[in-house]
């Protein structure tokens, strides 16, 4: 039975990440303002014959993730798994009009709660079995991102921070990154509007925008295989290419 702390469990990626790891394990669903949605995540876990734990927090501070880390060092000493899902873009932005405050924002939310949360839990993975940190990160670190540049920063800024954690925390702790292309979700209801969303898909070879369920086995692949670390694998339907 693995213990899996999934940041930003109640919708989209991160509660596709909970269903598809939830049978026979121990699920800590973590979410900021959607109650209602990790309560049914919670729910679809007990189903499928696995332990949900609901944590809140917000992540955009110190303060929440170390509320979050005691909420689970309450609970358990060890975990096998964190999967450091929750972000957000925020707001759309110019690199003209970017102020400093909405800079410390989107990284806080991206970028230290992802560092801070893993630097938290290195002591409980180093007790975990086969542990492994996931971190999202984001098709838009690859391409510049115009009207989200400082999102695409924020996430690019994982992607390099998740090489050196795998360089230092190997060979106990294994450290990977996915970077999703356009996933279906209520990112988008949030941030992309129709024209968008259609502009992206005619620029994807597969010719279709992702699911959540694509990013979640590919969650399960890197929590299962054990001789990948400083990977971040692109899953876009081809919209970017080594
Ligand atoms: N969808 C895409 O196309 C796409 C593409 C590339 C990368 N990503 C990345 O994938 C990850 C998951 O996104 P998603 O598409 O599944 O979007 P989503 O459905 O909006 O999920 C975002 C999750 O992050 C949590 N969150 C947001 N602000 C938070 C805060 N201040 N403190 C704590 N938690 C917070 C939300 O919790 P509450 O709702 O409970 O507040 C929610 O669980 C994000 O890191 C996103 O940047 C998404």
């Amino acid at each position: 039975m693995l213990k899996i702390l999934i940041t930003g469990a109640s919708t989209g990626i991160g509660a596709a990440t909970a269903l598809e790891m939830a049978e026979n394990n121990e699920i800590f669903v973590h979410y900021n303002a959607s109650r209602d949605e990790a309560e049914l995540v919670a729910a679809g876990i007990r189903a499928k014959g696995g332990t949900p734990h609901l944590v809140q927090a917000n992540l955009m501070d110190a303060a929440g993730c170390n509320s979050l880390y005691a909420q689970l060092a309450e609970v358990t000493d060890s975990l096998d798994v964190l999967v450091n899902n929750a972000g957000g873009l925020i707001e759309r932005h110019t690199v003209k009009d970017m102020t400093w405050d909405l800079m410390e924002r989107i990284f806080a939310l991206n970028t230290f709660s992802t560092m801070l949360m893993t630097r938290l839990c290195v002591p409980l993975l180093e007790k975990g079995s086969n542990a492994t940190v996931i971190n999202m990160t984001s098709i838009a670190m690859r391409f510049g991102a115009p009207s989200a540049t400082l999102y695409a920063a924020s996430k690019s800024a994982i992607d390099s921070y998740t090489r050196g954690a795998a360089r230092e925390l190997a060979p106990q702790i294994r450290v990977n990154a996915i970077a999703p292309g356009v996933i279906l979700t209520p990112f988008h209801e949030r941030y992309s509007t129709a024209e968008r969303l259609e502009a992206m898909r005619s620029n994807t070879p597969l010719g279709e925008h992702g699911e959540s369920d694509h990013i979640a086995s590919a969650v399960r692949f890197l929590i299962e295989n054990t001789f990948i670390t400083g990977e971040t694998i692109d899953i876009n339907g081809g919209m970017f290419m080594r």
